[in-house]
């Protein structure tokens, strides 16, 4: 039996993964702040899946996550993935925002991977993937949130991937660009309202400027991410890999 802890996962890209996960079948331990639907969606599909609610910010959801996996036995992959921040200029960010986001996107996945490592050591190693964002690599204006905690966050896994490394646990990020998931859609209908144009026409200004003129699917993502979460990956590690459709080699 193989053991996957993975957030975000009630939705989007973390819930393509735990699809994909529950298909090669693993046992899922699936985080958000509410996964009740995605668990019965899981178990539909014949998965072996517990949910844990609770705000990946929180102390007590690391642990809570923690504390399913040992009564399961052992964890062998570990996803790290939530919600975007909010959309905010630089200037605009408040002390308390600086410090909230902080706290969900650069301690709690930090936390989490603290307290598997225990887990991991007694299987005899194990693989991490973190969802970041293309503007890690291409800092994008009005979203310095997720630019500047996302890149605390990756040089903290590559330190933990040069530490871990001996151990046979294995560090990776996987940075989308334009996925579309249901957050997309809706920024593309603000957006459109907002412009007078169509949700089509917002689509098609932001794929003209992709490579592979299109969107990627969560699916696409999830491929990546369960292959290093696996034990197919033997020698991938401190990685940041992009999957944008050739968005950030363009521009
Ligand atoms: N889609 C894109 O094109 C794109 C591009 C670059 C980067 N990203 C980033 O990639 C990540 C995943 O994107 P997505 O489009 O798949 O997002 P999504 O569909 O909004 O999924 C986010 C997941 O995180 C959970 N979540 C949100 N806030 C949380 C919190 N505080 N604690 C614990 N879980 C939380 C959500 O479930 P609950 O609501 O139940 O908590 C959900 O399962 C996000 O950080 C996003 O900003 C997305």
């Amino acid at each position: 039996m193989r053991v996957a802890i993975l957030t975000g996962a009630s939705s989007g890209m973390g819930f393509a993964v735990a699809q994909r996960m529950a298909r090669e079948g693993y046992v899922l331990v699936v985080g958000s702040r509410d996964p009740s639907l995605a668990v019965k969606q899981l178990q539909a599909m014949g998965a072996k899946v517990v949910g844990v609610a609770g705000d990946l910010a929180e102390a007590a959801t690391a642990e809570a996550l923690v504390r399913e996996a040992e009564r399961l036995g052992r964890v062998d992959a570990l996803l790290l993935n939530h919600g975007g921040p909010p959309v905010k200029p630089v200037l605009e960010v408040t002390e308390e925002e600086w410090r909230r986001y902080f706290e969900l996107m650069v301690l709690g996945p930090l936390r989490l991977l603290r307290l598997c490592v225990p887990l991991f050591r007694r299987s005899g190693g194990g693989r991490v993937v973190a969802i970041t964002s293309f503007t890690v690599k291409s800092p994008y204006p009005g979203i310095v949130l997720s630019n500047s905690l996302r890149a605390a966050l990756v040089n903290a896994l590559k330190t933990a991937a040069l530490e871990l490394g001996p151990e046979g646990i294995l560090v990776n990020a996987v940075a989308p660009g334009y996925i579309f998931t249901e957050r997309i859609a809706e920024w593309n209908r603000a957006h459109a309202e907002r412009e007078g144009v169509s949700p089509e026409e917002v689509a098609r200004r932001t794929t003209e400027g992709i490579p592979l003129r299109r969107y990627g699917r969560p699916e696409e993502v999830a491929e990546v991410i369960a292959f290093l979460l696996s034990e197919r990956n033997g020698y991938i590690t401190g990685q940041q890999i992009l999957v944008d459709g050739g968005l950030v080699v363009a521009g």
